[in-house]
């Protein structure tokens, strides 16, 4: 059996050795938004780990757009040089081929929160809050900060933000840029009827609610040269009657791909809190079913994939295009090798880990030695 999972993709203008992505993962190690020592052996490793494309996580555009103080942002020159150093390091040890991505991002409304491990709400008065900034001024949750309403002198800063981030991407030499619109984040929040009460022209009916969104992704894209891919990640369903719908999906997929996306994310969820959601495995597979029939973009299912034949059908069966797997990499950074052992595809992996685990051994026979530097 020959695998799909385990064949290329075009992206337009790139092409990726494998179905494979390692997911956006928020790592809150930053040092006000600049990467650091944390992110360098993370991206390293995940460089060596055989995915096609590796997606560094939600990337402040401007400082008040962090999660938390520990969110990686691309608002200063230092936080471009830490980036360089991040990619450069990553490059050197990559297996030919994978390509680099990264999420830019604007926490909007769930901003100025603490990181995980300090409890994950909304930062206390002695924890260095700062204002934040919404479509509308309703507060993510009970004890949420209450958000600024964007005027349209704000929302063009953010835009500008959104640009001037991927110009630095642009210079550090990503290959593809993923526009953060999902999850409760800003973008999404323009998006959604539960973040978005606006009565101008963001406001009320969805092509309004989606008119800054694609602004944002008009721009970036018109930025980016014809050699970079700008994706986006996106809500499948909010989950809740009142909110976003799978036919809004469909429809906002619809016109990011006539501003020119390479490939669509789709996930769910986040918008608020207290909205239950099924998290099964593969549970938002469907909503990439959808937005890639109804649209025919290139689409990456998330969510619950863990087992390499469970990836496995997911794209031969042609429910999505390829899959963006978070977890299962945090757990394994090396699930590509396993997976390829799983499916008997051939791949190229560093001879430095040859001797790793004897179900490598195998693959060591399959996979083409590569010139990796003398450790
Ligand atoms: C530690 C962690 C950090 C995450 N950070 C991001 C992020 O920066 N951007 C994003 O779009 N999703 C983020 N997610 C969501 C994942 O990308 C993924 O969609 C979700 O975990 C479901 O996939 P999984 O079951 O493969 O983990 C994060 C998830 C985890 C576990």
């Amino acid at each position: 059996m020959t695998s799909v999972l385990f064949s290329p993709l075009s992206l337009g203008p790139i092409t990726l050795p494998n179905r494979i992505a390692v997911a956006p993962m928020c790592q809150y190690s930053a040092d006000d938004g600049s990467a650091t020592d944390w992110h360098l052996q993370q991206i390293m490793q995940y460089a060596m780990s055989g995915a096609g494309l590796v997606t560094l996580e939600a990337t402040g555009v401007e400082r008040r757009g962090r999660i938390t103080h520990g969110c990686l942002g691309i608002y200063s020159d230092d936080n471009e040089a830490a980036l360089g150093r991040v990619l450069t390091a990553a490059r050197k040890v990559a297996i030919p081929g994978t390509r680099f991505g990264i999420q830019l991002a604007h926490a909007g409304r769930k901003a100025s929160t603490q990181r995980p491990w300090e409890g994950g709400g909304p930062l206390g008065p002695h924890e260095d809050p700062w204002p934040i900034v919404a479509p509308s001024a309703l507060p993510f949750g009970p004890g949420y900060a209450t958000p600024a309403a964007l005027d349209e002198d704000g929302m063009a800063r953010v835009r500008l933000a959104f640009v001037r981030a991927a110009q630095r991407c642009v210079r550090l030499g990503f290959d593809m840029v993923e526009l953060h619109s999902t999850h409760g984040y800003l973008l999404d929040e323009f998006l959604s009827p539960i973040a978005n009460v606006r009565s101008d022209g963001f406001g009320g009916s969805r092509d309004n609610r989606m008119k800054f969104p694609l602004s944002v992704a008009r721009a970036v894209r018109a930025v980016l040269p014809a050699h970079m891919v700008l994706g986006a990640r996106m809500t499948g369903s909010d989950w809740t009657s009142d909110g976003w719908s799978q036919d809004d999906a469909a429809v906002y997929a619809q016109a990011l791909k006539e501003i020119g996306v390479g490939y669509l994310s789709v996930s769910s969820g986040g918008i608020a809190p207290n909205i239950a959601i099924p998290a099964t495995p593969g549970y938002q597979v469907p909503f990439a079913a959808h937005v890639k029939a109804k649209t025919g973009v290139v689409t990456a299912a998330a969510g619950h994939i863990a087992a390499a034949d469970q990836a496995e059908e997911i794209v031969a069966s042609g429910k999505a295009d390829m899959v963006a797997l978070a977890r299962a990499f945090l757990d394994n950074p090396h699930w590509v090798w396993h997976a390829a052992d799983r499916l008997g595809a051939a791949i190229k992996y560093p001879p430095q880990y040859a001797r790793a685990a004897a179900s490598l051994w195998r693959m060591a026979a399959l996979a083409r030695p590569l010139d990796f530097p003398k450790a």
